[in-house]
C-alpha cells in the first residue's frame, strides 16, 4: 500500500524580489524609528550611541527616510492594485467579532488582501507620502533656503504626528502578521499553505487555482 503524502501543499505568495523590496523598507522603518525618536526627546538620546552619535544621527536620519520612500514606492507599485477596496470589504469589517473570534466561516470570501490589511496598506502610504514631504521641508542641510521658520516649524509638528503614527500602524502590522499563524512564513519564504491560503484568502486561491481574477 503507498504512504499517503504528508507534505503540506504551499502556495508561493511573494516572489524573492518582492520579499527583499519588503524586508529593506521594513529594516528602512525600524532604523527610521529608533533614530527618529533619538531626536525626538532628551530622555532617547542616549540611542544616538545606535548610529555613531548625535550629529551623525542628525545626518543618517532623513537618507534613511530617502531609501524608505524609495523602497515603499517599490511595494506600492507592486500591491497597490491587491489592495483596491471592494465591496465585499464593507462587510468584512462589519464582522470584525467573527474576524477577531476566528470565524472565517461568516466572513465573504477574501482576495489576496482582507479589508484590514488594505486600511494598513493605505494608510502606510499616505503617511510615507507626508513624511517625506514634511521631512524634505524641514531638511536643513538642503532645503533650509526653501521655507520659513514658520514652515518649517509647521512641517516638523506634522513629521512628528505622521512619525506617531506610522509607528502605530507599523505595529498593527507586526501583531496581526504573527497573530494569524502561518503568515510571517509568506514574507520569509515566500510560501503559505494551502489550509491558510483556503481558511483566509479563499477567493485569492481560487484565483490562483482557475487563473481567472
Ligand atoms: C519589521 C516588521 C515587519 C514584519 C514582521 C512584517 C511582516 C509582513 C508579513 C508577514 C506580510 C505578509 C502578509 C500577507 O501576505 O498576508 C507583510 C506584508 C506587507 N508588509 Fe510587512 N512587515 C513588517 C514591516 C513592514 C513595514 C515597515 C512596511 C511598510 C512601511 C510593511 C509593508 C508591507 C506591505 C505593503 C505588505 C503587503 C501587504 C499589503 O499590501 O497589504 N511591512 N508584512
Amino acid at each position: 500500500m503507498a504512504t499517503p503524502n504528508r507534505e503540506p501543499i504551499t502556495v508561493t505568495r511573494y516572489t524573492a524580489s518582492a520579499r527583499a523590496n519588503h524586508w529593506v523598507t521594513a529594516v528602512s522603518l525600524v532604523l527610521l524609528a529608533l533614530s527618529g525618536l533619538s531626536l525626538f526627546h532628551p530622555s532617547l538620546f542616549f540611542l544616538t550611541g545606535l548610529f555613531g552619535g548625535g550629529e551623525s544621527t542628525r545626518a543618517i536620519h532623513p537618507w534613511i527616510g530617502v531609501v524608505l520612500f524609495f523602497s515603499f514606492c517599490g511595494l506600492f507599485i507592486r500591491f497597490f492594485r491587491a489592495n483596491l477596496w471592494e465591496r465585499t470589504d464593507n462587510v468584512w469589517l462589519s464582522k470584525l467579532r467573527d474576524v477577531l473570534g476566528g470565524h472565517d466561516e461568516n466572513l465573504p470570501e477574501v482576495g489576496k488582501y482582507n479589508a484590514g490589511q488594505k486600511l494598513v496598506f493605505w494608510l502606510m502610504s499616505i503617511l510615507i507620502v507626508v513624511l517625506i514631504a514634511s521631512g524634505v521641508l524641514s531638511w536643513d542641510q538642503y532645503f533650509a533656503h526653501y521655507t520659513t521658520v514658520e514652515q518649517k516649524r509647521v512641517a516638523i509638528l506634522v513629521h512628528d504626528v505622521a512619525a506617531i503614527a506610522v509607528i502605530c500602524v507599523w505595529i498593527v502590522h507586526v501583531y496581526a502578521a504573527i497573530w494569524l499563524r502561518g503568515t510571517i512564513g509568506a514574507m520569509t519564504r515566500g510560501q503559505v499553505t494551502g489550509g491558510w491560503a483556503w481558511k483566509h484568502h479563499r477567493k485569492w486561491l481560487r484565483e490562483l487555482v482557475t487563473g481567472k481574477s
